[in-house]
């Protein structure tokens, strides 16, 4: 009898897809060398690299196809630019030129949006924490202002009564649909009768008006249904408020939500197969509206907030490979310069990244990693890439919605941010910054050797 050589256990080695497919052919990677017509380099050279790229065509395109898909279905419609989705007085000012509204969150943003030349009657303001001194002058200038909760209600209340006048608010609802995860943080809830409640509190306090109501669904929504089913329970309390109570309303407010093309990175399936168009959102949206009962002169404004789905496709980021190298497990690691410290979205998108120039070499799955001296700062996981030296750049996209906003001052200075116009012409819209935008709001005491 001869010995049986002794077991050895099989080893799994992983399969790194998409170097071929099982007809030998490999993927194909494209490239992009300009946005909006404009040469990506001639853009490095003007403002130096990482470089946030907004296109104001695109930015205007997207605010009139969205606006006219609700035209075209509803009579009175209003579009508030969600500020926190980009905030740079720039943009905002794009969309108000365009005729949008301001939809903010904060003292902060409300300062800017009347900086930007908004009235308080042009501002939509939300938000769970409204301060004093804002919400003072929010109420008295007959700003929308959407209350989140009991204490802020008390505390209009109280305002209101200090100056003697009797302000408009609207009331923030939150509500179950069938397929989307509860948002119940914000708001009084619909469904279990605190929204009712709010009502009543507010009639019987007699210091404020209920003018409109409001709801936000929460954000990157695919499945449109929901804003039908939404905007179907928001009519029915209002055809309640006004048939019941006598309450005649002029917002109605459905927040934003609507997906941009962009891929999240659970999504399996891409953007263009994904992700509805404006006028999929629009028909839901009016579908709910079609039982208002509201004679046809005296119908609410349906307002909308859209952030992402508005300004997402219009910015690229510029980055510039600064190494290459070998993981420990055989894959290829690239370093750029920017991370999740400029892109807060690569957490949650798979971006596109392609190479700004054409080449033939066979692409391979790579991790591409940013500047932080962080395990977390990954902007692209397994992208197939083609071998890139350093100095040369890619574009990431689309990437114009929450990163500038979201973006932080952790180990590397936020880039500069441009915007390339119509005629092909380029302009800055935020410098780089230098070392002094982080230390001006810092004290040294004296005895560490600062100034009396
Ligand atoms: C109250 C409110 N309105 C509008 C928006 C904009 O949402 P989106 O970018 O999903 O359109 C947000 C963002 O979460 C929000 O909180």
């Amino acid at each position: 009898m001869t010995d049986r050589p002794p077991y050895v256990p099989p080893t799994l080695v992983r399969h790194r897809s998409g170097l071929m497919n099982k007809m030998g052919v490999g993927p194909v990677v494209s490239s992009r060398s300009s946005v909006a017509g404009v040469n990506v380099e001639a853009l490095v050279e003007a403002y130096g690299s990482p470089l946030f790229i907004y296109d104001e065509q695109i930015i205007r395109a997207r605010y009139r196809a969205l606006h006219n898909a609700l035209v075209l279905r509803y009579p009175k419609v209003a579009l508030a630019w969600s500020y926190k989705t980009c905030y740079l007085d720039a943009i905002c000012r794009l969309y108000h030129q365009e005729g949008a509204l301001a939809e903010v969150v904060s003292g902060m943003e409300y300062r800017k949006a009347r900086r930007n030349g908004m009235t308080p009657g042009q501002i939509v303001y939300n938000g769970p924490h409204k301060d004093d001194q804002t919400l003072t002058e929010a109420l008295l200038g007959g700003a929308r202002v959407h209350l989140d909760h009991f204490d802020e209600l008390a505390r209009c209340e109280r305002i209101a009564e200090q100056h003697g006048c009797r302000p408009a608010v609207s009331i923030r609802l939150n509500l179950e649909t069938s397929t989307l995860p509860r948002w119940d943080r914000f708001g009084f809830n619909l469904d279990n009768g605190q929204a009712r409640d709010a009502v009543r509190r507010l009639l019987a306090g007699g210091r404020l008006r209920l003018t409109g109501l409001h709801v936000h669904l929460g954000t990157f929504i695919l499945d449109v249904r929901a804003f039908a089913e939404a905007t179907r329970k928001v009519v029915a309390f209002a055809n309640r408020l006004r048939s019941e109570r006598g309450i005649v309303l002029d917002t109605l407010d459905l927040g934003g939500g609507l997906a941009s093309r962009n891929r999240l990175r659970s999504q399996y399936l891409p953007s263009d197969q994904s992700v509805p168009s404006f006028a999929q959102y629009a028909e839901q949206l009016v579908d709910g509206l079609s039982a208002l009962d509201y004679p046809a002169n005296e119908l609410p404004t349906l307002v909308l907030e859209t952030g992402r789905a508005l300004i997402d496709e219009a910015g690229s980021l510029v980055t510039t490979v600064v190494a290459n190298k070998r993981l420990a497990d055989g894959r290829r690691g690239m370093v750029v310069d920017a991370g999740v410290n400029t892109l807060f979205t690569a957490y949650w998108y798979q971006h596109q990244l392609v190479p700004t120039q054409p080449t033939s070499e066979p692409p391979e799955p790579t991790m591409v990693y940013g500047p932080l001296c962080m395990n977390i700062d990954v902007v692209g996981n397994n992208v197939m890439l083609p071998p890139m030296a350093v100095g040369q750049r890619m574009l990431v996209t689309p990437v114009g919605a929450y990163n500038l906003s979201q973006s932080m001052q952790f180990i590397e200075l936020r880039p500069a941010v441009c915007l390339v116009r119509p005629d092909g012409t380029h302009t800055l819209i935020r410098r780089r910054e230098v070392l002094d935008d982080l230390t001006r709001a810092e004290v040294i005491p004296p005895w560490l050797g600062g100034g009396r």
